[in-house]
């Protein structure tokens, strides 16, 4: 990754914008795959202005890497005010926004983003109030991102972390 690149990265994850769960969301859409730990829920609020729906809020929650954090960052600001259509019709390196272009091995970062809010925002793919899924199966009763790792999966390996004490 280039030096600039990191940088703006680091920019946007010093502040990063709407992070957290939205109560009171209209919308929820979630894509990644739990198995390999990449997963991005967002929420989607909308009001009436002008007598157009638009997004009044959108919040994420992320167990991405730290580039898909700041996309989705980026992009819950950047939909502020716009339709759903409008929204849907951003490309993914315009949801990147000021992160400029990304190397090829990041471009799944941002569209882990725009899967997302495509899941959020087509009703065609079911945005709806109950978190559905782009690309996994990830419980839809669940509405918390957090849940869906916490919770023991059948047949699975369970993990459990032990305390070391420090060799003396
Ligand atoms: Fe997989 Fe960024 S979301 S490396």
């Amino acid at each position: 990754m280039n030096e600039d690149l990191q940088k703006r990265i680091q920019r946007a994850m010093a502040d990063p914008q709407n992070m957290g769960e939205l109560p009171d969301a209209d919308a929820v859409g979630t894509v990644g795959n739990a198995e390999c730990g990449e997963m991005l829920r967002l929420w989607i609020k909308y009001k009436e202005e002008k007598g157009r729906k638009v997004i009044d809020r959108a919040t994420f929650q992320s167990f991405g890497c730290e580039t898909a954090i700041a996309v989705a960052s980026l992009a819950t600001e950047l939909i502020r005010g716009k339709t759903a259509e409008e929204a849907l019709s951003l490309k993914t390196e315009e949801l990147a926004g000021e992160l400029g272009p990304l190397p090829p091995m990041k471009i799944h970062c941002a569209q882990l983003v725009e899967g997302a809010l495509r899941s959020a925002l087509d009703p065609e793919q079911g945005g709806t109030k109950t978190a559905k899924t782009a690309q996994a199966a990830i419980p839809v009763s669940s509405s918390n991102l957090l849940d869906n790792f916490a919770k023991p999966k059948e047949g699975g390996v369970r993990v459990i972390l032990l305390d070391r004490k420090p060799t003396e």
